[in-house]
């Protein structure tokens, strides 16, 4: 019995909002009460109107970020943290450059170790996590392999933070940014799926005609290795962030 609940929105804007109220509502909770809140963070072109609207409400609204930990997802492999297509850039251009969260508090895995750190960098970026005490929040999009973070189909539901190969739709997907497919890293470092899962609250966000066809798949299938989001039914509280076009071939 699945337990996600779906919240669609009239726009895009609407459902980012949503979403960074409920952040902010638990970084104010914590902070009132001196402790620390811990975000999964995402990239790509989902969650940017969402850190537009935290960026805002830190600078309107005096939302302080200078007791959060934040941990991405993932980071393409190889990646040299100042090239302009890293989500260490992406990170520090959307989000982290325009807050007052502390640089030690950042956690982006490290797309820039010799092949052979880069396991016991993944056990670490995992212990890390529990260690600071579990993720209050995860936010994720969702490709259209199904995949969350960069856990592509034939991922398992115990993986961990590890480094993966990209699927082709995936490459295809990000081959304009880079100005061709040959250009994109065949591999990347993710966090996985049992990382995720671990989080206390999930919001999956999708916007867009382009993801209806997958959010559909990932909210009417059984749970399957082949669309990997399909493990989100296995979470308590995972809310499914949508505007009308990603919900419209949902079932009524
Ligand atoms: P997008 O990517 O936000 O750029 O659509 C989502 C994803 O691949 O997870």
């Amino acid at each position: 019995m699945s337990k996600y609940t779906t919240e669609v929105f009239d726009s895009a804007i609407d459902g980012s909002k949503f979403v960074a109220n409920k952040i902010k509502a638990l970084i104010e909770k914590n902070n009132a009460e001196g402790k620390k809140t811990v975000l999964g963070l995402a990239t790509g072109s989902t969650p940017v109107k969402m850190y537009k609207e935290l960026i805002r409400m830190h600078n309107e609204e005096g939302l302080s970020f200078a007791n959060v930990v934040t941990f991405n997802l993932d980071e393409y492999y190889p990646m040299e943290k100042n090239s302009e297509h890293s989500y260490w850039y992406f990170m520090h251009e959307n989000l982290f450059n325009h807050i007052d969260v502390k640089p030690e508090n950042i956690n982006i895995p490290l797309g820039n170790l010799p092949q052979e750190e880069v396991d016991q960098h993944c056990l670490d970026y995992e212990a890390k996590i529990d260690a600071e005490g579990g993720l209050d929040i995860q936010i994720l999009g969702i490709g259209r392999t199904g995949h969350i973070g960069f856990n592509e189909p034939g991922s398992e539901l115990d993986s961990v933070t590890r480094q993966v190969t990209l699927a082709q739709i995936t490459i295809d997907d990000a081959a304009p940014g880079f100005g061709g497919v040959e250009n994109v890293p065949a591999k990347a470092i993710t966090m996985g799926v049992a990382s995720v899962l671990k989080a206390r609250c999930i919001y999956l966000m999708a916007y867009g005609e382009n993801k209806a066809q997958i959010v559909s798949d990932t909210l009417t299938n059984d749970i399957t290795d082949q669309v990997p989001a399909t493990y989100l039914q296995k979470h308590s509280n995972t809310v499914f962030v949508l505007d009308t076009e990603a919900s419209s071939l949902l079932p009524a």
